[in-house]
């Protein structure tokens, strides 16, 4: 018998080294590092395996291709963002964090596929076959002919699976619950996640099913078990938003068989989960018209557009340190508005509480929100409401000039669809400017910022400080 080796294994970043010790060298986090036993080496490939030399077969990058085989699940937000269906023979990771709605979206996912007759095998690791049954039947789903297992054991669940005829589609729930007899740490540990996760892919290769892998993610936004499992699959999906709010969004981070900048937006409710074809009404819904501090950003999700409503609140503030409170935007990016507010257009706005808000608890990553951050800024400060049909974007410049941003067209054409009126923006070209829109094009956030205050009341005076 092959004598057992130990190694020890970051579970944070999976990084191995030959002693113990308290930090991982790797990522430098602390208390990290378990001692994991493995039989031939960390993340051991099958013992059956040998490679002996054989050469491979060198074939031309011109040849014949065959597009992939797909199947399609019917949920159109989906299949969006997998690129038009699960590809056989692949296997696909959701990752999000626990109680974000990535068993539900899958049982609704395995369901409709079993409903247009796909063998379709759904193995719970965490919860038992009748707490499935239940939600299925509370997402009325009860009649759906999906194959269940409440099985971890990998070796077990292949074998289950190559004994009846190949399945279409086999979803896993989840990864971290998995463990094989082919290492010896524990569930959830780096070694059993990368172990296993190697052995349904592989399944996944050769059998022609499509697998799906469920992820939780930890509080750092991190898979755990993080890239080793990422870089074994073909596509890696996450499962975001608040679960404070309904909205959901399916993010593409990887995909080797479609694009990853595609989104799709679902909303959770008391009938799992819906999809939402129209996801700008949903972020306005409920909107705070005519209120100075409020303005709808035009911005972009991957290759969708969507309006969003920014609000901030700047109150003068009793501190000697001003409060930045920051909910859905960079706070650092924030800052950059401020200094540009007060160096290049004379606003003085440093000394007071700045609270800034993206409704609906979605997360804006883009810098074309600049624009419609220091409108809303701007408005909350002179108490002066913007137009309630009027839309914002564009990038601002540390010189305080508005840059034009990308996709313009899309963004204007969303604004339009939805019954806006004009828009606020950076230069546009011929064909945006002509977009049936009242534009106003600014090349100096000054300009903005004059066009605002001059709607505005004056303030009332300031209390003095005591
Ligand atoms: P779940 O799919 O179990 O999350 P995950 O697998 O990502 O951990 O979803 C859990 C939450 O979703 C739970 O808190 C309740 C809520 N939920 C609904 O609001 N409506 C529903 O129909 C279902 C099934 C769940
Ligand atoms: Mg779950």
């Amino acid at each position: 018998m092959a004598k057992s080796r130990s190694s020890f294994v970051c579970q944070s970043c999976g990084a191995v080294s030959t002693r113990w010790q308290g930090r991982c060298d790797a990522c430098g986090e602390w208390n990290t590092i378990v001692e994991e036993i493995t039989d031939s080496g960390v993340g051991a490939g099958p013992k059956s395996a040998k490679a002996n030399g054989r050469p491979a077969n060198l074939v031309p990058l011109s040849g014949e291709t065959e597009s992939a085989a797909r199947v399609v699940t019917g949920l159109a937000e989906l299949d969006r963002v997998t690129g038009g269906g699960f590809v056989m023979g692949s296997a696909l990771l959701v990752g999000g964090d626990p109680g974000i709605g990535k068993s539900t979206l899958l049982l609704q996912a395995a369901a409709a596929l079993a409903n247009q007759g796909r063998r379709v095998v759904y193995v719970s690791g965490e919860e038992a076959v009748a707490q499935v049954r239940l939600r299925a039947q509370r997402l009325g789903l009860g009649e759906a002919n999906v194959l269940l297992a409440a099985e971890t054991n990998v070796e077990i669940i292949l074998a289950t699976l190559e004994s009846g005829p190949a399945p279409d589609l086999v979803i896993i729930d989840s990864i971290q619950t998995l463990w094989t007899d082919r290492v010896d740490s524990a569930p959830g540990t780096v070694t059993q996640v990368r172990t296993s996760a190697q052995a349904l892919t592989r399944f996944a290769k050769k059998s022609g099913a499509a697998v799906v892998l469920v992820g939780h993610v930890t509080k750092d936004g991190q898979i755990a078990g993080p890239r080793v499992v990422e870089h074994m699959v073909d596509a890696v999906l996450y499962f975001e938003g608040d679960t404070s709010h309904t909205f959901r969004i399916l993010r593409g981070v990887k995909n080797r068989y479609g694009a990853t900048d595609e989104i799709g937006v679902f909303a959770m409710t008391e009938l799992g989960l819906e999809q939402v074809a129209n996801p700008s009404a949903l972020f306005l819904d409920q909107r705070d018209e005519g209120a100075a501090g409020s303005a709808v950003f035009a911005g972009m999700e991957g290759t969708r557009p969507i309006l969003i409503e920014i609000q901030a609140l700047v109150a003068p503030s009793p501190l000697g340190t001003p409060r930045r409170a920051v909910v859905g935007w960079d706070s650092s990016r924030l800052s950059m508005v401020l200094a540009v507010l007060e160096t290049r257009c004379g606003v003085r706005i440093g000394a007071n509480d700045i609270y800034l808000n993206v409704a609906g608890g979605l997360k804006i990553n883009e810098p074309a929100a600049d624009l419609a951050v220091a409108a809303a800024l701007i408005s909350s400060l002179t108490s002066s409401p913007l137009p309630s049909d009027s839309v914002y974007f564009g990038e601002i410049s540390l010189a305080g000039g508005v840059r034009p941003v990308v996709h313009g067209s899309l963004r204007l054409r969303e604004a339009q669809k939805l019954g806006f009126k004009s828009v606020s923006t950076g230069r546009l070209s011929n064909a945006d400017r002509n977009s049936g829109l009242d534009v106003s094009e600014f090349t100096a956030l000054s300009e903005l910022v004059g066009r605002i205050a001059a709607n505005g009341k004056p303030r009332e005076p300031e209390r003095d400080e005591w």
